[in-house]
Order: C-alpha cells, then structure tokens, then sequence
C-alpha cells in the first residue's frame, strides 16, 4: 500500500479522489483538511484525516507519505491576494515538503489555460498563480503530473475525454474524471514529469493519458 496524501481532501473534487483511493487496491489516502469540523464525514468512510492548513506550516503532514495529490484551491470568489496565498503559494510550500520527505510522486490539479493567462479574462491572476505553482513544480528534483481540466462540472463522470499538451479550445470535464485522471497519474509511469489539458471528449481517459504527445 502506498500513503497518498490529498490536500483539499474536502473540495468537491478531493473527496472523489479520497474516495477512488479508499478503494483501490493500492494507496491509503490522507485526507489533509483544516477543520476538525470536517473529520466525521472522512472518518464515517474509513478514511484517515490530517488536520493542517496550507497558510501555516504543514511539512509534519508528508510524513510517512509516498505520494501526494494536490486539489486544493481559494476557490472562485475570493481575493487575488487569497489566490496567491493557496493556489500559488501553497502550493509551491507543498512541493517543497514533497521534495524534502523525498516523495516519489506530486500530482498537480491545476487548470487549463494557464500557457496563455492574459488571453481569458477575469482569470488572469488566478492562470498567473497555477502557472507559478505548475512551473516550480517542472523544475523540482520530484516525480510530477500535472492535470489542467477545463471548467468543471458535477455531472456523472464518463472517462471519455480529449486530451492534449495543449487543447487549443475551452471546454467542460465532470470532477468525477478528474479524480479518476489523477489517481491513474499516480500510478501511470508514461506520465512522469508530463503535464495535459483534459476536457470531456471521445476517447478513453486512460488511453488517452498513455498516448498524448508532450509538447515544450
Ligand atoms: N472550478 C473550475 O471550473 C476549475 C477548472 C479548472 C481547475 N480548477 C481547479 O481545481 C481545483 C479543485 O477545484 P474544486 O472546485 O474541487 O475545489 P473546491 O471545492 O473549491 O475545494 C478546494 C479545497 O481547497 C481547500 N483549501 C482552501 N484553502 C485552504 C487552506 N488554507 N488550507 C487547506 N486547504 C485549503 C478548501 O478547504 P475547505 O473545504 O476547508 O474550504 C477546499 O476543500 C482548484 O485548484 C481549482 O483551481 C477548477
């Protein structure tokens, strides 16, 4: 069994994620939450919780990790100042921390559009933050994904998917493909150090993820 810790384990797409782990047949997940508030609806599902914020220090939560899975973001409607505090720099503290337990894998939930953040509007601060965090990451020492989803849906998850280095259009993707996305990038070797926009499509995710070109 490999320790998976999922920060933003309570977001709507971490607790699909913790959920996939809890029942694989190969990772443990470690639902990193902030509210002791927040541990009933893990620990009811026999899921183990960490309780840790990204704004602190949060480096005992990789302890006895393996892998780590990062889905935590300010969310839309908050400050630019708050999105650079989360999805920028909490982020970057975390691969730091991946890097100094020596984890061997850091799979990124970041979004798409981040090539080019000044071409979608209103977003701009919020694709300059990812693209921050995703750029540290591809110069780290550490095993990467990186999964950048079009604009997420609750719909029922399809695994039907296009994917691409970079898509070239917009386009939507349930969360529940997203999950799936990331938790095969744990275990999927083609993927090291490989970063894909995904939205939903015609083709199947796994495969897809397996023979996608990697582009710059
Ligand atoms: N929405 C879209 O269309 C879209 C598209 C592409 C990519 N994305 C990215 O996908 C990711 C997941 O999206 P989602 O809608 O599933 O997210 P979400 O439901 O907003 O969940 C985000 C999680 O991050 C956690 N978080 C925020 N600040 C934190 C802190 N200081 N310490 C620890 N945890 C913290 C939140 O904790 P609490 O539960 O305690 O608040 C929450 O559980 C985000 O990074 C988002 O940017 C979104």
């Amino acid at each position: 069994m490999q320790n998976v810790l999922v920060i933003g384990a309570n977001g709507n797409t971490g607790r699909l994620i913790t959920k996939l782990l809890r029942d694989s047949s190969e990772f443990k997940p470690y639902a990193m939450i902030r509210k002791e508030i927040q541990q009933p609806f893990f620990q009811n599902q026999g899921i183990s919780t960490t309780l840790a914020d990204l704004e602190e220090d949060f480096s005992e939560a990789f302890k006895g990790m393996d892998k780590v899975i990062f889905a935590a973001g300010s969310g839309g409607h908050t400050s630019d100042e708050q999105t650079t505090l989360i999805d920028r720099n909490g982020a970057i503290k975390a691969i730091e921390y991946a890097e100094a337990s020596k984890l061997k894998k850091f799979v990124m939930l970041s979004s798409m559009g981040t090539y080019a953040p000044s071409r979608v509007e209103g977003l701009e601060h919020y694709l300059k933050a990812k693209k921050a965090a995703d750029d540290f990451l591809r110069k780290s020492s550490i095993n990467y994904t990186i999964v950048q989803p079009g604009g997420l849906t609750n719909k029922k998850g399809t695994e039907k998917v296009e994917v691409a280095y970079e898509l070239k259009k917009t386009g939507q993707i349930p969360r529940e493909d997203v999950a799936k996305a990331l938790v095969y990038a744990l275990e999927l070797q083609r993927t090291k150090n490989m970063s894909f926009e995904v939205i939903s499509g015609e083709n199947d995710l796994k495969e897809a993820m397996k023979n996608f070109k990697q582009g710059a």
